[in-house]
């Protein structure tokens, strides 16, 4: 079977010179490096107690269970059956996965075409913002009683997801009245949270209610679309067996040592030495496939979450071997490469320009598809596009930025997938997370958690009053309140 590819030829010294390409002595000279990270992240993913505590257990995704699988697809297929549309609520790893799969895996024009999606339902993904416009609009236009709604949120607690969920099970409840809880599936937390303890009083009440899936312990959010994806894959109708069986023999090539030879070692090394020796912070993820664009906006908050951090990580040994990494706080780093998603060939008419003339911090990496599910061929004899195939110009297209960004001696790398199938997406998925993991043992920081994060969630919580804010943080808030002279405001 064809693999993906990651072709970095154009990566390297000897096509942009040496101050913007990296040359075959600064691989060498962190070979020992690369073989420490290698050697301490394969100690971690092989320690249980390790994995649990660092939420690690994303590696392990790929080998669930095959019959918890089966019964995942075949309850997608009962509400797929069952329901005219499905409202899918979540944000950050809680939804960015669910939109790629669906962008990359379903028929283009899903939503607008009873064919294109074999009558499975329309889906509508709510609870990534505030906005109470598109909520408001769908609310009005959808019937109640043919949608069914599945919350995902690990925590329970995310100010977005809640908000929307409240507003939904509203409109649930005035059209079905009390046995409107059937309707809503919840993805949670198998233990904590307070989307947990909702499900827990609901089903007291009426078993069929808030029915749901548990969240597996040690897997955070943004490395979990196996894990809190699936039943949205087995809704659309993508066979959930080939996503995990790519991101399978995508992490047992990955797996080893020699970094030679292991595609995601490689790309992590090379863009670690483009950024910390010649400057390249930008990480521009381009495919040439409007069908992956969703892809590279789950791949940013990848690549942002992860390995944009304050301080360094500091790994301390407990007494069973296990590992806890903290903070280091003595040491102020503000690290990460800054991604930025774009899709050829749209944005060769957009931010292309400045890729070749702005300034040279950017390392892009496109991703090549080479067949295609349908193709169109331009008509006629009398133009130059005449009978060229739309995917042999779009092949043409990325070739061309290739060129033009060597040209100009700026980095790019392209990885090339056989085609955007439920195995490919999945390889390539676990293509990205061990990428960005190896990157973190490269960088030295945690790239599991996300402390950046929880900064906005706890000013909001503290200014609605919810209990439970950090004394330190509700005290650094009450201190340090937003400054804003209105001179300043024109
Ligand atoms: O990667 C992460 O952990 C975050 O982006 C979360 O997915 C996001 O904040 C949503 O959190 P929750 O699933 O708890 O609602």
């Amino acid at each position: 079977m064809t693999e993906i590819k990651f072709d970095f030829n154009n990566m390297l010294s000897e096509n942009l010179g040496t101050s913007n390409g990296v040359e075959a002595n600064e691989i060498t000279e962190i070979a020992p490096i690369v073989q420490n990270a290698h050697a301490h992240l394969e100690k971690v993913l092989n320690d249980t107690n390790s994995r649990l505590r660092l939420s690690l257990e994303w590696i392990r995704l790929p080998y669930q269970d095959e019959s918890e699988i089966k019964k995942i697809q075949k309850l997608g297929n009962e509400i797929a059956a069952k329901y005219d549309a499905v409202i899918s609520l979540g944000i950050g790893g809680s939804y960015l996965g669910l939109k790629a799969a669906q962008d990359a895996l379903v028929s283009p024009y899903y939503n607008d075409f009873a064919k294109a999606r074999k009558n499975r339902p329309r889906i509508y993904f709510e609870g990534n913002n505030l906005d109470p416009d598109t909520l408001s609009v769908l609310l009005k236009n959808l019937s109640p009683k043919k949608t069914f709604v599945v919350v995902i949120s690990k925590s329970g607690e995310t100010s977005e997801t809640k908000a929307t969920l409240l507003s939904v099970e509203n409109w649930l409840k005035k059209a079905l009245g009390k046995k409107y809880g059937r309707q809503i599936f919840a993805i949670t937390d198998p233990d904590g949270g307070s989307l947990r303890k909702r499900v827990e009083s609901e089903q007291k009440g009426d078993p069929l209610s808030f029915r749901n899936l548990p969240l597996l312990k040690g897997v955070g959010g943004r490395f979990s679309e196996f894990n809190m994806g699936l039943l949205h894959l087995a809704i659309i109708g993508v066979n959930i067996k080939e996503v995990l069986a790519g991101a399978k023999d995508m992490g047992d090539r990955c797996a080893i040592s020699d970094y030679a030879k292991n595609p995601a070692y490689m790309y992590a090394i090379l863009h670690h030495i483009l950024y910390t020796k010649k400057g390249k912070s930008l990480a521009i993820m381009m495919p040439f496939s409007e069908t992956l664009k969703s892809t590279a906006d789950w791949y940013v908050q990848l690549l942002a979450e992860s390995l944009g951090k304050k301080y360094p990580r500091k790994v301390e040994v407990l007494n069973n071997g296990s590992e806890e990494w903290l903070r280091d706080k003595t040491k102020l780093v503000n690290v990460g490469r800054t991604p930025l998603p774009c899709r050829g060939t749209n944005d060769l008419h957009s931010i292309q320009q400045n890729n070749v003339e702005g300034e040279n911090n950017k390392v892009v990496t496109f991703i090549r598809v080479d067949k295609f599910r349908n193709e169109v061929k331009v008509p006629g004899k009398g133009d130059i596009l005449s009978g060229k195939s739309f995917s042999q110009l779009l092949r043409l297209a990325q070739e061309a930025t290739e060129w033009a960004l060597v040209r100009d001696s700026r980095p790019n790398c392209t990885i090339i997938m056989p085609e955007v199938s439920a195995y490919y997406w999945g390889a390539l998925l676990f293509f990205f997370e061990i990428a960005t993991a190896f990157e973190g043992e490269l960088l030295n920081v945690n790239a599991f958690d996300q402390p950046g994060v929880e900064g906005y969630k706890n000013y909001m919580y503290y200014k609605l009053g919810k209990p439970g804010v950090p004394q330190d943080i509700a005290q650094e808030i009450k201190d340090n309140p937003l400054q804003k002279n209105p001179k300043l405001i024109l």
